[in-house]
């Protein structure tokens, strides 16, 4: 800026708002060079130091994309191993993939419908296909039998939820927690007459009453070795007719409250054993 006002107050404004240099007149001319050389130089410093910082910028977009891009891989391959660990188990008896799909998303919903928040519903999701992980240590001749239990065969058989608690034990990892807490609490019931530990109500956790629910209601409307698939309505009504006693009662009306959705994934995971 080349000015007749030796104002430094000026002076301040002027360089503030981007003039490189502040000439007084009258002025040399090779003043004038001078500020006209640095004024480019530091010009073309900015422009480069601008073009690095935009490269710089760029490059950790790009990283930051491709760990998002590896994270995700990762929580599929995560995701997947336990489902095909879960199907692994559920192979040993007549239970199939679908079930574990079925049952998973169940959870899901009635979690949703609870009011807990995403990342949770996501987290009981994948967490609950290994509800039966412990039947890996149930003996065949007991898994398989089609007729009724001998009490000590069923003592047997309650096992598999002990199992599945040690199995999925002491990991830091929150989804196996809340897996081996799921594995552990599927069978108690609302009234404390469940298996392994008798919990009764609200000392039952949350996720086990859930998972009680939707394990319940997808064993009733599916074929098994010991008995037909029943239909929804008989279903439920043997359901409604435990309420309270196997199951916590505000959330059996609460999954029976959206049939709807229930019905959405029951026909989304059908398979050919499935009659409605
Ligand atoms: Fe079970
Ligand atoms: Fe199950």
């Amino acid at each position: 800026m080349v000015t007749g006002l030796d104002d430094p107050q000026l002076a301040n404004i002027a360089l503030k708002t981007g003039a490189y240099g502040y000439i007084i007149k009258p002025f040399e001319c090779n003043e004038v060079l001078i500020d006209v050389a640095n004024a480019l130089r530091r010009r073309r410093l900015e422009i480069e130091n601008r073009a690095h910082r935009d490269e710089l910028e760029q490059m950790v977009l790009q990283r930051t994309e491709s760990l998002r891009h590896a994270l995700k891989g990762l929580e599929l391959a995560a995701e997947e191993t336990i489902r095909r660990l879960a199907i692994a188990a559920e192979f040993r008896d007549d239970e199939t993939a679908r079930h574990i799909q079925r049952m998973s998303m169940y959870c899901a919903l009635l979690a949703r419908l609870s009011g807990l928040d995403h990342a949770r519903c996501e987290l009981i999701r994948i967490a609950s296909p290994m509800h039966d992980i412990g039947k890996i240590g149930t003996p065949d001749n007991i898994l398989l039998k089609p007729g009724k239990f001998t009490p000590e065969e069923f003592k047997v058989m309650t096992r598999h939820t002990d199992i599945g608690h040690r199995i999925l034990l002491g990991s830091d990892a929150e989804l196996l927690k809340l897996a081996a807490t799921i594995a552990w609490t599927h069978h108690e019931s609302f009234d404390g007459t469940g298996y392994p530990r008798g919990l009764a109500g609200a000392a039952i956790p949350l996720e086990g009453r859930i998972a009680a629910i939707a394990d319940a209601f997808d064993a009733l409307t599916s074929k098994r070795v010991y008995k037909p698939a029943y239909p929804v309505a008989q279903a439920v009504d043997l359901m409604q007719s435990h309420r309270g006693k196997q199951f916590d009662p505000a959330l059996l009306d609460t999954f029976f409250g959206s049939m709807s959705q229930v019905t959405a994934i029951r026909n989304q995971y059908a398979d050919s054993q499935v009659t409605s």
